[in-house]
Parts: structure tokens; C-alpha cells; sequence
């Protein structure tokens, strides 16, 4: 039977359909927001108020306003009350991100994104306050194009000491993001004659993408258990266009492969620098988590082996938040100047407070205790993990290192991972299927799990339906 709210802000027509109470007023306040019958900035009635209205439980309307904050449509503010976001959920994946578009998941396993509700707010707003307040006045105009001085100086201190990378703070350029730092190299590269990037057959597909949209030709290098296998390398790779071409440079993620999980083997490690060393190649090593190593230290940074020939990438994605846009790029001595004005050439500088704010947040050692903080959390969360599919879905085995925010889960089963994925979304269960990261090559059907996602009070249950899902249980 279709119910009424209004009060004297917002005149609103809920309708409840369905038996399950809580789950129809989820649906309907969220049918609301979308349509724009509930505006950005509109506030919602108490929960008392609402339930009172609707004749239903107090404690289904606070459910039901939780899951919706969680999911990002409404805001609480502790003593105020509940709000529509003003940036409403996209509809559909942010541009250039490689998330499908799934509607609203209740659960969320894919990978990329780190557990959100840990991003330390109030450390962060606290160095974004000292930060502040001392900085002069002239910080606060254009940011120079490489980066305040104050961020390369914490970032070189931080990766020499924390990733072994050879730094000093005027080899470090400051970008959007790894994203932003692929594009520069991109265009460098394309400008300096180059036309192939080979690339790890199972990686990033944005990435793949952002190089294709510089003017470089794909080759694909096979990735088993040692990492990337670099023999294509020198001409013999196979390109897009499926011919036999050489690599003019390599995108690796040797410390942590995504998504597969390997490391770089040694061996190979020493075999790719050689080949950039002798024929003038640039490494491009995407050191995206690096830090999450749980059996043993981490391995050090591949660019420590050759400086001149390797670029060291890093983001705070996986360590902060997506939603910074704040990445960095240590790089040989002749490209900074090039990297520099591409970066001046497409406007694309990086805001200064949220620079001077990382710098603070470095210097102070909050970085390191984020970094301390989120590690063990990954690490039991991964352990659960392990520990749950073990024990009840002992087909499915878990591969790659102790390490990161994702794992790949191997499907042993008759189900496709497109199977796999559409029972998961009827169990509310956002999973992705290895395919969605694959260029070439033959891999084992396999999901690869973000298990660092969820906020803490949800993982138990995702990993619960995770579980239900591989056993093939009904919703
Ligand atoms: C392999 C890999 N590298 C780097 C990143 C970080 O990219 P960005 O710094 O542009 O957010 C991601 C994020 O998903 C990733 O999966």
C-alpha cells in the first residue's frame, strides 16, 4: 500500500512495496534521490519522525538511512541529522575508472578501492589545519608543475626509506594520480618517436587504454608465476595489430602483479633492466601497493637497479583514498623536464592544499601509522578470507602472494565467472572475474576479490555471501 511522508522542507511520496519493510524503504528513498524528488543538500526527516509517520519500526528507518550513507546517497552528520548528498552516487562508473556498472551492491568485493570508512579523517584534517596555517601566502598561488617543494622533499625522505627507491626530491614529479603519471609518460614517450608499450597480459585495463589514447601500440607480456615473462620484449612481442614489434617501453607491477598477485622474479628483474639499459628502453614500474606485504618485508623497489632507466610510480589509491587524485613519479634525469611541461601543457596541475596536507600528514609520521594501521587490518582480513574458503569452499583455492588488497580466487567449478558474478549479484554481491582484466593469453576462470573494500562492520557478511556464492547456495 503506498505511504505518504511530508513534513514542511520536502513533500514526499514513499511508496513501500513488498513485505520487507526495510529494504522497500531503502529502495524508494534511493528511487527518490535518483529521480531528483529528494534534491542534493535536502535534509530528511528524523528517524523517529518518519517511522512514526509510516507506521513501521524506528530502528528499520536508522537501518535503512545506514545502508544508505554507507552506499554514499545520504549523509549523517553526528548531532544534525541525515542529508541527501550533494554529490549524488554516478549512475554509472566515474569516467575513466574500470568499474562495471552494478547497481548499488549491498556488498562489495571488487577490487581498487581501499575500505574508505578507515581514510583517517581527523588525523587528516589536523595536518590539513597545521598545514595551513603555516604556510606563507605565496603557496597559495599557481602550485609549481612538479609538485610543492615541501611534498617531494616528505615523498623522497618516505620511498628511499619505506620502498629502497634511489630519490631525491628534484627527480619527483607530483600527479593526478598513477593515471595522470601514465599519460604524462605517454605523451613523452610518443613525442620522443616511441610507438609500443609492452604491457603485463592480464593488468589495469584503463591503463591500457590511457596508452593507446598517447599514440602507443600494445604488445602483451605473459605473466606465470614468476611475474611477467620478458622474453617478448625485443622484437618477437606480438602488438594489437597482431605483427612482431620490440617494446620501446614496459609497464610492469613487479612487487605485487595486479591482478594475478606474483612477484617479479629476481632473475627477471635484472633481464628487464638490461634490456632497457641496452637499448635505451624505459621501465615504467607501477609500485601501487607496495607497502602491504604480510609474510615478510617487502620487496624492495625495482628502480633501485637502474635509475636512469626505471620511472618508480606511487599513489596514495590504496594507502589513503582514490578520491585524493595524488600520485608521484620518481624519474630519470632527462625526462623530468619533459614529463614537466606535458604536465604544463595540459593544465593538469594538483591542488596545492592537498599537497601541503600529504607533506604534513608524512613529515608528522601519520602516513606511516595509516600505513601500520590499514596493513594489519588487510592482513587478518585476508587471513579470513583464506581461513573462510578453506573450510567451506575447499575448490576454490586462493593464489598470489600475502600481500595487497586483493586476491585472486581460482574457480575450480563447472560456473563461468560470468556465472559466478550474476549469483553473486542476486546474493547483493559485487565480485569481478578475472576476464575483465585480461588482454591475452589463457588464464584459470578466477575472481579477483578486493577484500580490503568493505568497511569493517560489512566484511563479515560479504565474506559470507562470497562463501555462499562459491557453494552455489541460493539467495
Ligand atoms: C594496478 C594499479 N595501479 C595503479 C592504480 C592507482 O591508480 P591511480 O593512482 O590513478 O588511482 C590502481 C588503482 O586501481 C591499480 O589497480
Amino acid at each position: 500500500m503506498p505511504e505518504t511522508w511530508a513534513n514542511q522542507e520536502i513533500d514526499l511520496h514513499l511508496e513501500l512495496a513488498g513485505p520487507r519493510v526495510r529494504a522497500g524503504l531503502e529502495t524508494a528513498l534511493r528511487d527518490a534521490v535518483q529521480a531528483g524528488r529528494l534534491r542534493p543538500g535536502a535534509r530528511l526527516p528524523a528517524t523517529r519522525a518518519l517511522a512514526a509517520d509510516l507506521g513501521i519500526a524506528r530502528n528499520t528507518v536508522a537501518d535503512a538511512y545506514g545502508q544508505l550513507v554507507a552506499e554514499g546517497w545520504l549523509t549523517a552528520r553526528t548531532g544534525s541529522g541525515t542529508w541527501v548528498t550533494q554529490h549524488p552516487v554516478p549512475a554509472r562508473g566515474a569516467p575513466g575508472s574500470h568499474q562495471p556498472d552494478i547497481t548499488h551492491p549491498r556488498y562489495d568485493l571488487r577490487p581498487g578501492v581501499p575500505d574508505l570508512s578507515a581514510f583517517p579523517r581527523r588525523a587528516w584534517l589536523a595536518a590539513e589545519r597545521k598545514a595551513l596555517s603555516v604556510a606563507r601566502d605565496h603557496v597559495l598561488g599557481y602550485p609549481d608543475p612538479r609538485g610543492l617543494p615541501q611534498l617531494r622533499l616528505a615523498l623522497a625522505d618516505y620511498l628511499a626509506r619505506a620502498r629502497g627507491v634511489t630519490v631525491s626530491p628534484s627527480r619527483v614529479v607530483v600527479c593526478a594520480g598513477f593515471a595522470q603519471g601514465l599519460a604524462l609518460l605517454g605523451q613523452v614517450l610518443r613525442a620522443r618517436g616511441a610507438t609500443t608499450i609492452a604491457t603485463e597480459s592480464c593488468g589495469h585495463p584503463g591503463h591500457r587504454l590511457i596508452a593507446e589514447a598517447h599514440g602507443l601500440g600494445l604488445i602483451s607480456l605473459p605473466v606465470d608465476a614468476g611475474g611477467a615473462v620478458p622474453d617478448g620484449l625485443s622484437a618477437g612481442g606480438l602488438s594489437t595489430g597482431g605483427r612482431s614489434a620490440a617494446a620501446d617501453a614496459v609497464l610492469l607491477t613487479p612487487a605485487h602483479q595486479f591482478p594475478l598477485g606474483v612477484t617479479l622474479r629476481p632473475q627477471r628483474r635484472r633481464a628487464i633492466v638490461e634490456w632497457a639499459v641496452d637499448t635505451g628502453g624505459l621501465v615504467i614500474e607501477d609500485d601501487y601497493d607496495g607497502e602491504f606485504r604480510y609474510d615478510r618485508q617487502p620487496v624492495g623497489a625495482m628502480q633501485a637497479l637502474a635509475p636512469e632507466h626505471v620511472v618508480y610510480a606511487g599513489t596514495a589509491s590504496k594507502s589513503l583514498m582514490p578520491g585524493l587524485r595524488l600520485g608521484w613519479l620518481v624519474l630519470p634525469a632527462p625526462l623530468v623536464d619533459e614529463v614537466v611541461a606535458a604536465k604544463e601543457a595540459t593544465g593538469g596541475l594538483t591542488g596545492s592544499l592537498d599537497q601541503l596536507t600529504l607533506a604534513e600528514f608524512i613529515s608528522s609520521g601519520g602516513y606511516d601509522r595509516q600505513i601500520r594501521h590499514a596493513r594489519l587490518a588487510y592482513r587478518r582480513r585476508r587471513d579470513r578470507l583464506v581461513a573462510a574458503l578453506r573450510l567451506q569452499v575447499p575448490h576454490a583455492r586462493v593464489t598470489g602472494i600475502a600481500a595487497g588488497l586483493h586476491a585472486l580466487v581460482e574457480l575450480a567449478g563447472p560456473d563461468s565467472e560470468d556465472d559466478v558474478t550474476a549469483r553473486a549479484a542476486r546474493h547483493g554481491l559485487a565480485v569481478e572475474g578475472l576476464g575483465h582484466y585480461r588482454a591475452a593469453g589463457q588464464y584459470a576462470p578466477a575472481l579477483v576479490i578486493g577484500y580490503a573494500r568493505p568497511p569493517e562492520h560489512g566484511f563479515t557478511t560479504a565474506l559470507a555471501r562470497l562463501c555462499a556464492v562459491l557453494t552455489g547456495a541460493p539467495p
